[in-house]
């Protein structure tokens, strides 16, 4: 056994133990009733730096929730590694659903974990998996093994977005000078099939409100001669999608990148169940645009949804109204090389001119973020793969993300920095939904495999 698995052997308990505690802060970003709770996560996440021996350790003021940052320098003339994560996470809701409470973690075993998982939210999305970075570097200086310089970057407002992390990069170019972004914050395709996202898609993220008459109305007495903003909303919304499923918006897809027969072939060999995908999510059917596989239409496809929508009565019984206004947030998932702001606008644009003259619409925009493709040829890449083919005794398959890290463009485009999403969790783990978990498995293989890809990189260099 090397002496960094005997090492995470010996202080497995505690490791967990320790991010227990960190699951138990309920750093929900988007609630300002947690407010508090989340700058607590920071601090423990600064103390869990320090703890394990990085050096200059501290919290960085954003505008918004602190990042943290960290490092350790062991030479100025080797290469350096940027671990980016983030300690924010998704809401609890609808409470009611999950079998034990969310800021309780709770290991339980599932047919998928057969060895335990660890329920609580934000256990993979993304303090159990930004958690493992930290354990790592704690392996390597404990055992004398890290080969280069590292930096920590944590943030605390991926989940809503991270509106204040651009304006943060600008501003730190120098602090924040690496080689390379090293981030688990996606996903493998199973526990034997690893695999390492090359893409994530973009976002951009509208809210509607369809007013009718400039108050709520007897349905009865006004019903049938003046439109309800409900009614008419849904029309507009299922006006947005054809009978193949394709995006109705004008040049939505003017610049979407088309790949070539032999990439979607590749991207295909991927293994994917369709029955084991419809039983998990107890469907009778998938759904999508008309002449893409699932992993396409979830990979390098747009898309459009509705992920809220409301207006009129909804409490208990029937109330009979004819409501003045109807809301809904609709999301778009972008691919290269479409922009958030291209298809905001583009959005905005149609949505209005599809609107009836018998209601008023605003269109307002919340948080974008831009596509990204990862290179497989990168130095990086390639000992992430090495290190995934060491632990898991399998070359690991390049994979489309669906999911967006707004930040990941950036990295890019503001420092010139690729990054390697070196994600261990499962799609299946309930992020962002009720009973959230994370495996035993995918912890402490992420804390064995992580150190491999430093010695990798650097053998690489
Ligand atoms: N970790 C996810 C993104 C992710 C999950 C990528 C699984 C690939 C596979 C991240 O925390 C997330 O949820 N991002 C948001 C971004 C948004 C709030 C701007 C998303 O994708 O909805
Ligand atoms: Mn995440
Ligand atoms: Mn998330």
């Amino acid at each position: 056994m090397s002496i960094q698995k005997e090492y995470i052997e010996k202080n497995k308990e505690r490791f967990l133990d320790e991010l227990f505690s960190l699951l138990r802060i309920p750093s929900v970003s988007a609630d300002p009733k947690y407010k508090g709770d989340v700058i607590k996560t920071a601090e423990a996440v600064k103390a869990s730096l320090i703890a394990v021996g990085a050096d200059n350790v501290e919290l960085c003021e954003t505008g918004g929730y602190p990042v943290v940052y960290g490092e350790k320098i062991i030479d100025a003339k080797l290469p350096t590694v940027l671990v980016y994560g983030h300690y924010d996470v998704q809401p609890a809701d609808p409470l009611e659903l999950w079998t034990s409470p969310p800021f309780e973690p709770t290991i339980k075993k599932t047919d998928i974990h057969p060895d335990g998982a660890i329920f609580a939210r934000g256990s993979c999305d993304d303090k159990g998996q930004m958690f493992m970075h930290v354990k790592a570097l704690e392996v390597m200086l404990k055992t004398n093994t890290l080969p280069c310089n590292v930096k920590f970057m944590i943030e605390g407002e991926e989940e809503v977005g991270s509106a204040n992390l651009g304006g943060f990069l600008k501003a730190n170019k120098e602090k924040l000078k690496a080689d390379v972004i090293l981030i688990s914050d996606t996903s493998i395709i199973a526990n034997d099939t690893p695999s390492i996202d090359v893409g994530l898609r973009g976002l951009a993220y509208m809210e509607v409100e369809v007013t009718g008459p400039n108050r709520d109305l007897h349905s009865g007495v006004y019903g049938g001669g003046v439109a309800n903003p409900v009614n008419v909303l849904c029309k507009m919304i299922a006006s947005l999608q054809d009978e193949n499923n394709h995006i109705t918006i004008p040049g939505f897809y003017d610049n979407v990148m088309v790949l070539s027969d032999a990439e979607r072939a590749e991207l295909n060999k991927a293994p994917f169940n369709v029955d084991a995908y419809k039983k998990d999510l107890d469907i009778n059917d998938i759904h999508g645009e008309k002449g893409y596989t699932t992993l396409e239409r979830t990979g390098i496809r747009p898309t459009l949804d509705v992920n809220g929508i409301w207006g009129g009565y909804t409490g208990e019984g029937a109330k009979t109204v004819l409501p003045s206004k109807a809301y809904a947030k609709i999301s778009m998932r972008l691919v290269p090389n479409q922009t958030s702001e291209e298809i905001s606008n583009k959005f905005a644009e149609h949505f209005k001119k599809i609107a009836p003259a018998s209601v008023k619409v605003k269109v307002s925009h919340h948080h974008g973020g831009e596509p990204v493709v990862v290179s497989t040829s990168s130095p990086a890449y390639l000992a992430a793969a090495k290190a995934m083919e060491e632990t898991y005794g399998k070359k690991p398959i390049p994979t489309r993300g669906g999911g967006s890290i707004p930040i990941v463009a950036l990295f890019k485009s503001v420092l010139g920095l690729d990054s390697v999403l070196f994600g261990f969790g499962l799609d299946s783990d309930a992020l962002h939904s009720p009973n959230e978990h994370y495996g035993l498995f995918n912890y402490y293989k992420g804390i064995e495999t992580i150190p491999l890809f430093y010695k990798h990189y650097m053998s690489g260099k």
